[in-house]
This record gives structure tokens, C-alpha cells and sequence, in this order.
């Protein structure tokens, strides 16, 4: 029957989507290559689903396409008998375990039909944790940065796989880039740092993200002129022009929320 490739979010189990869970709930077996995905999987299948695939620690292309193999082998029957489900954390076609699986079985198991549940990426997920607002008109990149590694060029980045943030951190600011830091986020295992201090961050931690960003690069909003205009208060009102001198709006600005000065005319 059927295959699902599930993203199963960040890591906090409300953070599965609703069809995730009821792709979840439906499958004769649940596949999970790890271990923080095979602890969300639990929150919604009972363990006796959860079918564990072994992938070794390794770069050595030969045996991980061995490994593969196996787990191809081992889900195909599954899957063409009944319903099966292989989770992975995030979404399943963002840098994921997932295409892997879909290249071997389109290879050795092309009878298996596919379908794939989206899920929350840290690429989407990170803007809210970090208190980050990607505005209408800019651009942002997502770029990989382990071992130290500081790519630069775009104005804003997303980082994935920052193991060694100090090093990162050199590069980014030498280039002109601000940086903020995420680990685990949304996640329930282990502990969540948001930080712009890379020595806060600097064991290593697979679940570590960065978002770079050229601090000129704001690109403006309509809106702006709401905070423009905004009274000492933070409170934007109509200044009696529509008779009533009611608050026509009533906005906080996001500078005062995060704790910045508010600026007046
Ligand atoms: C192989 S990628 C998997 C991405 C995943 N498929 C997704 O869509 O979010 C792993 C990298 O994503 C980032 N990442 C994933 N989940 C994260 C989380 N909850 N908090 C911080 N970073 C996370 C980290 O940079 C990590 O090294």
C-alpha cells in the first residue's frame, strides 16, 4: 500500500501536524533511524509500532549505502502489505534521512507508493524561537556550517549543524554579520539556549542552529509608520482627526517588546 515519509517537527510532540498524527496512528509500523524521533513517535504510537532501524556513525559511502539497503529491504514488505510510516525530525525532504530512503526504494522497491507528510522544520521554526521576523521583500539562505565552518555572502542565513560555534562566530563577524544562536529548540529533550554569546553554546550539540543576518539590511515595511508615529506610550492614535480622538490603533511596537527604545518624532 503505502509508505509515509512523516516530519514529525522540531521535537515537542505538539509540534506533529494533524495529519502527521493520524498518518502516525494508522501505520502497521512505524520506522524511526534515531533516537529523539523514536521519542516523539512514542508520544502518539504505542512502542510495540515503532519499528528501529540501525544506521552506523559513519562518512564511509559503501556501508551506508549497505545500511540502506537493509532498511529498504526491511520496509518494502511492510509497506506493500499494508501501511508503514518512517519519521524523521523537521520536515522529511529538508536536509533529512528521508532521501535516502526514497532513492533506495525508487531503485530496489519502485513497487512502493510514496507519500510525504510535511513537517515543521527548525528552518521555519528557528524564526520564532529566536524572535526573528523574516519580512516581506528580503532574502534568506540556508547554508550548512559544521566543524567551524562560517559561510558568508547572503544578507541573512540560516545555519544548520553548528558544532563548533566559537569558530562559526569568528567568520560570521568578521564578515559583518549579527548572529543568535538556537539550541534544541521546540525541542523536549536536553536543554534550549537562545544566545548571541557563542561561548554560551560552545559544547557541542548536533541541535544547534544560528541565524546570521547584515545588520543594514532591513528592508522596509508599511507598517513602520505605525511605530513611526507611535506616542510615548507605545500607542498609536488617531490624534483626534476622526472626531472622536479615539485609539484607532493600538499597537506596541516590536522594538518596545523586545525591550529596545521605542524612537519618537
Ligand atoms: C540533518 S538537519 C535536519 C533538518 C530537519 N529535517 C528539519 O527540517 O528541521 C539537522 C540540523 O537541523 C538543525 N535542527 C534541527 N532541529 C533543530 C532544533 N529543534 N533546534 C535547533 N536546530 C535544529 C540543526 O542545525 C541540525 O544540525
Amino acid at each position: 500500500m503505502t509508505l509515509y515519509g512523516i516530519g514529525l517537527g522540531p521535537g515537542q510532540p505538539d509540534l506533529v501536524t494533524v495529519r502527521g498524527k493520524r498518518a502516525l496512528e494508522s501505520a502497521d509500523v512505524v520506522y524511526s533511524p534515531g533516537r529523539l524521533s523514536r521519542s516523539v513517535a512514542t508520544e502518539h504510537v504505542p512502542e510495540e509500532r515503532i519499528g528501529d532501524l540501525d544506521f552506523p556513525m559513519t562518512r564511509d559511502e559503501e556501508k551506508l549505502r549497505t545500511a540502506w539497503k537493509e532498511a529498504a529491504a526491511e520496509i518494502a514488505p511492510t509497506a506493500r502489505d499494508g501501511d508503514a510510516a518512517f519519521v524523521t525530525l523537521g520536515d522529511p525532504n529538508v536536509y533529512s534521512t528521508f532521501g535516502h530512503l526514497r532513492r533506495t526504494l525508487a531503485a530496489f522497491h519502485p513497487e512502493v507508493d510514496l507519500e510525504v507528510v510535511p513537517g515543521v522544520s527548525a528552518m521555519s521554526a528557528f524564526a520564532t524561537a529566536l524572535g526573528v521576523e523574516i519580512t516581506a521583500g528580503s532574502s534568506l539562505a540556508l547554508r550548512e556550517a559544521d566543524r567551524g565552518a562560517s559561510p558568508t555572502g547572503p544578507d541573512r542565513m540560516i545555519l544548520f549543524k553548528v558544532t563548533d560555534a566559537p569558530a562559526t562566530h569568528e567568520g560570521l563577524v568578521e564578515a559583518g554579520y549579527d548572529v543568535v544562536y538556537g539550541r534544541r529548540l521546540f525541542m523536549e529533550q536536553g536543554e534550549t539556549v537562545v544566545t548571541d554569546d557563542p561561548s554560551e553554546i560552545d559544547e557541542r550539540d548536533y541541535y544547534t542552529l544560528a541565524y546570521a543576518e547584515k545588520p543594514e539590511t532591513r528592508v522596509e515595511q508599511a507598517t513602520d509608520a505605525f511605530l513611526e508615529a507611535a506616542d510615548e506610550s507605545g500607542v498609536v492614535t488617531d490624534g483626534g482627526e476622526n472626531g472622536s480622538g479615539a485609539v484607532v490603533r493600538q499597537e506596541r511596537s516590536e522594538a518596545a517588546l523586545c525591550g529596545d527604545e521605542v524612537k519618537h518624532d
